[in-house]
């Protein structure tokens, strides 16, 4: 693999400036604390970012795992956190929220604005019937509400699961009947590339055609007015946002809960069909995401305008977008739309309107821009940068120097952080103040996180070496299960390595001769595509729901912008063949998935295909598909039942 050769192959280091090491908050003290003690490390960051109603003084419970229990006898009040504290500290003029809305509109929110929305809206959601444990599902735009939204359902001590606004109908039926939701907060619609997108049809559809045994559980839909699209309304069940919050009262005090509530489910692909809900919960959550949104992203939340460009609907934007900057009082930028809208230097125009000192964003978007030509980032003052970061999927060298020099002013070191949906926070990633950063590494797990490369015994491979990424000792953010499904949390991510106990995150890496983490993509059966973890099952059985379609295989294939790029293979059922004509049908296909689950999940490629390459156990062979949507070389055929079938797939998708 050539990414994996110039990997390899990379030598190039940038220590940290003398100045920003001088006033850095991540310094290397706390390696040397966290090296001693660990869990006593977490504990010292838990009493000093969070307020807790009442103190814990437990720290880890790991005598049932991988079941972990962190401060359990503590009490916190998640949003009182990221609100209220802020604002009887004096803080209340602080602005929270930078919002700009796609067409150009915009609003500053203040952390005592917030507050006041928040209670409001914790006090509709208790008029709503909605209390501690229950599920609420949020389909909303990247607007001020999507964020109040969360933190209102956090206050009352309820769940939310945020469902991405760019999910199909379907998708998200299935998310709201997984988690047996209550109620739904969504708008009528948002804008995006240009124009409004709508959103409560979907959610209408979504609880209109349940599928036969599915319960109803949706007693309200509370909607933003955002799009001024025309919307159908089910009288007593939708609410208008802007009819009931601003009615309701401000006063609303903010109740203690034990620090393993619940705090969010969020979906995320598997290697089977259905999205897993991982669980998180209140007190070693929003510990984790403060320490690291503070140590890795250097905030300073007096001067510093953060800005993370992650959507809501996915988990750097709970932990990186609500959760760590608002729990650290920082000033933050949230953007409704698109990079390119309505022209392409959009973000760049942003980062220069509220001098953004802190940019997070995902290697995809990187390349993008790297595409379209340094010439547009350079016609603006992006001399406010001093740290990116970058998450999502492997940052290769040559986004990585560029990400630097252009939008860095070859000064601003870059922080490449490796986590996942269920590790809730940041593990690995470079402190920007101590660590000497190499392009397209990793490197090092943050203070109080323990990482190993293992070989598929379990045993570590030793420097130079690469095999599977595993977590070994439990951390406070980790998902605390699968909503509903105890079993598939162990069998997924405990199984391989029972023995040792290690957590195994699907990922493999490397080891370089300085012990650095260099991540090499998944090796299971789940795609990268722009950041966005997508399971080839879930594709395959939305491609076989389709009438014309008998059976698909997908895989995911390197694609120089959107890391990986979906490729489905299809065989289409000769009744339909009789009666239709295969033309235009690949384009019809990739529609259907997009209808399905989602735009990010639109192949882009579909072949039709007469077979498969199956082993003699019936298994498609992926590997060999990938080979041929790469344009390389077919590898190693001769366990397949059929050792002529690659040659005819080669030469139908040529
Ligand atoms: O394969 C890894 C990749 O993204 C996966 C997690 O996806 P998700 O749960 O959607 O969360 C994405 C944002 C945290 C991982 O298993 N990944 C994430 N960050 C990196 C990465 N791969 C390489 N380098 C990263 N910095």
């Amino acid at each position: 693999m050539s990414q994996i050769d110039s990997l390899l192959h990379e030598d190039r280091h940038f220590a940290p400036a003398a100045s920003f090491r001088a006033q850095a908050v991540g310094t290397a003290e706390l390696y040397e604390r966290a090296a001693a003690d660990r869990e006593g490390f977490w504990a010292e960051q838990a009493r000093e970012l969070v307020h807790w109603h009442r103190p814990f003084t437990q720290v880890l419970d790991w005598t049932n795992p991988p079941f972990a229990e962190w401060f359990a006898d503590g009490e916190l009040n998640v949003a009182y956190n990221c609100l209220d504290r802020h604002v009887e500290a004096g803080n209340g003029a602080r602005v929270a929220l930078y919002w700009e809305g796609e067409p150009g509109d915009s609003r500053q929110v203040t952390y005592a604005e917030l507050t006041d929305e928040v209670k409001r809206l914790a006090n509709v959601l208790g008029d709503l019937g909605i209390g501690r444990g229950d599920r609420v599902a949020i389909y909303l735009p990247m607007i001020p509400e999507a964020v109040a939204a969360m933190l209102a359902v956090a206050r009352v001590g309820a769940i939310h699961s945020v469902v991405f606004g760019g999910f199909s109908a379907d998708s998200l039926r299935a998310r709201i009947d997984d988690a047996g939701a209550k109620l739904v907060i969504t708008a009528d619609g948002g804008w995006r590339k240009g124009k409004v997108s709508p959103l409560k049809p979907a959610v209408d559809q979504a609880l209109a055609d349940r599928g036969s045994g599915a319960q109803e559980t949706v007693e309200h839909v509370l909607v933003v007015k955002r799009g001024d699209n025309p919307v159908d309304w089910a009288e007593g069940r939708d609410i208008w946002w802007h009819e009931a919050v601003p009615a309701a009262s401000a006063d609303h005090e903010a109740q203690p809960f034990p620090a393993e509530n619940p705090l969010f489910i969020l979906y995320t692909s598997g290697t089977t069909g259905k999205p897993k809900g991982i669980l998180h919960t209140s007190g070693g959550y929003l510990t984790q995401a403060t320490f690291t949104n503070k140590v890795v992203h250097d905030i300073h939340p007096e001067t510093d305008v953060y800005w993370c460009t992650a959507d809501i609907g996915w988990i750097t934007g709970h932990s990186y977008v609500t959760y760590g900057p608002l729990s650290n009082g920082a000033s933050q930028v949230l953007y409704e739309g698109t990079p390119e809208s309505p022209e392409p230097g959009r973000w760049w125009a942003l980062v220069e309107k509220y001098k953004v000192s802190v940019l997070y964003t995902a290697p995809t978007a990187i390349r993008s821009f790297m595409k379209q030509g340094r010439q547009i980032p350079q016609q603006y003052d992006l001399s406010s940068i001093r740290v990116l970061g970058s998450v999502g999927e492997p940052i290769n060298p040559e986004a990585w120097i560029w990400y630097r020099e252009i939008i860095g002013a070859d000064e601003a070191p870059i922080v490449d952080t490796w986590w996942q949906t269920e590790t809730g926070a940041i593990m690995i990633s470079a402190l920007p103040g101590v660590t000497e950063t190499k392009p397209g590494s990793a490197q090092v797990p943050i203070p109080g996180v323990s990482i190993d490369v293992v070989d598929e015994s379990g045993a570590h491979v030793g420097n130079g070496n690469g095999g599977l990424l595993v977590i070994t000792e439990p951390w406070p953010s980790m998902l605390r299960g699968i909503w509903g499904d105890p079993e598939r949390f162990v069998e997924t991510y405990w199984e391989k390595f029972a023995d040792q106990g290690y957590y195994f995150a699907g990922d493999g890496a490397r080891l370089d001769e300085d012990g650095d983490i260099w991540l090499l993509g998944r090796v299971d059966d789940v795609m990268n595509v722009s950041g966005h973890r997508l399971s080839t099952a879930e594709i395959e059985s939305a491609l076989v729901a389709n009438e014309a379609v008998a059976e698909a295989a997908v895989v995911g294939a390197s694609d120089e912008t959107t890391g990986q790029a979906v490729v489905a293979f299809v065989i289409i059922k000769e009744n339909y063949l009789k009666q239709h004509s295969p033309d235009g049908l690949a384009g019809t296909l990739r529609g259907w998935v997009g209808e399905q689950i989602g735009p990010i999940a639109r192949p882009r490629d579909v072949y039709i295909v007469g077979e498969l390459p199956k082993t003699r156990s019936g298994k498609i062979m992926r590997r060999l598909l990938r080979d041929v949507a790469e344009g390389r070389e077919v590898g190693d055929t001769t366990t397949l039942a059929d050792t002529a079938v690659m040659s005819v797939i080669s030469a139908q998708v040529r």
